[in-house]
């Protein structure tokens, strides 16, 4: 065996999406993110686009999201969808937590590779984050409410039409138990054909 696959087995299923408000008031590094993010530039990518754009606040930047992103929510939720309870719970996360990466695709400009394609690349990239994160110790959520997808965002961010944004990833250090999870067996999930 090339590597320690029990651990690395072990790192993939005991991953988890833990929510902000679960994070303790410790601080992520710099040097943390920098490892998280160089590793999601490790991902797979149809024709080496490297689609992935990383947005990082921190530090004095996480008030430009405190400042934008609950008024985006409002202003893009129709009023009768609108919920105060989101409303400050968004806002008591971007409070709380030290790092928010956002995370955005970058559309090659050939556009030779499928949208779906490169959106499927930064999931990957995504996947690279987390496990490098939980390998830290670190605890992280990739969420995606729907105002992420509007105009006023992409302009936001700096992003061209083509672009998009595709998350935010909060990462953080666990404050409370770690959650458990399940998955339907690999039975129900895979067919093989076998002659
Ligand atoms: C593309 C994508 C978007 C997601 N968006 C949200 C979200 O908006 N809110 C949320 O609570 N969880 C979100 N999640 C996390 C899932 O809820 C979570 O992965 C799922 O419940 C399985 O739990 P686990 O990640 O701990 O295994 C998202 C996951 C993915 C892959």
């Amino acid at each position: 065996m090339k590597y320690n696959l029990s651990e690395i087995t072990h790192l993939i299923r005991n991953r988890r999406s833990v929510a902000p408000e679960q994070y303790s008031s410790r601080k992520v590094h710099r040097e943390q993110l920098e490892l998280i993010l160089t590793n999601g530039t490790w991902a797979p990518n149809h024709g080496m686009t490297q689609p992935w754009r990383y947005k990082v606040f921190m530090e004095d930047g996480m008030k430009k999201l405190e400042d934008f992103l609950p008024d985006l929510y409002r202003s893009k939720t129709p009023a009768e969808k609108f919920k105060e309870s989101k409303f400050e719970r968004l806002k008591s996360r971007l409070a709380h937590v030290s790092a928010v990466v956002v995370i955005c695709m970058e559309r090659d400009k050939s556009g030779k590779i499928p949208e779906n394609e490169e959106i499927e690349a930064v999931a990957c990239s995504v996947q690279n984050m987390m496990l490098t994160a939980v390998a830290y110790g670190l605890a992280c959520y990739w969420s995606t409410p729907g105002f992420i997808y509007s105009d006023e965002m992409k302009q936001f961010l700096g992003l061209q039409d083509q672009d998009r944004c595709l998350g935010l990833f909060y990462v953080g250090y666990p404050g409370g138990e770690w959650p458990q999870s399940h998955r339907k067996p690999l039975e129900y999930v895979t067919e093989w054909f076998t002659e």
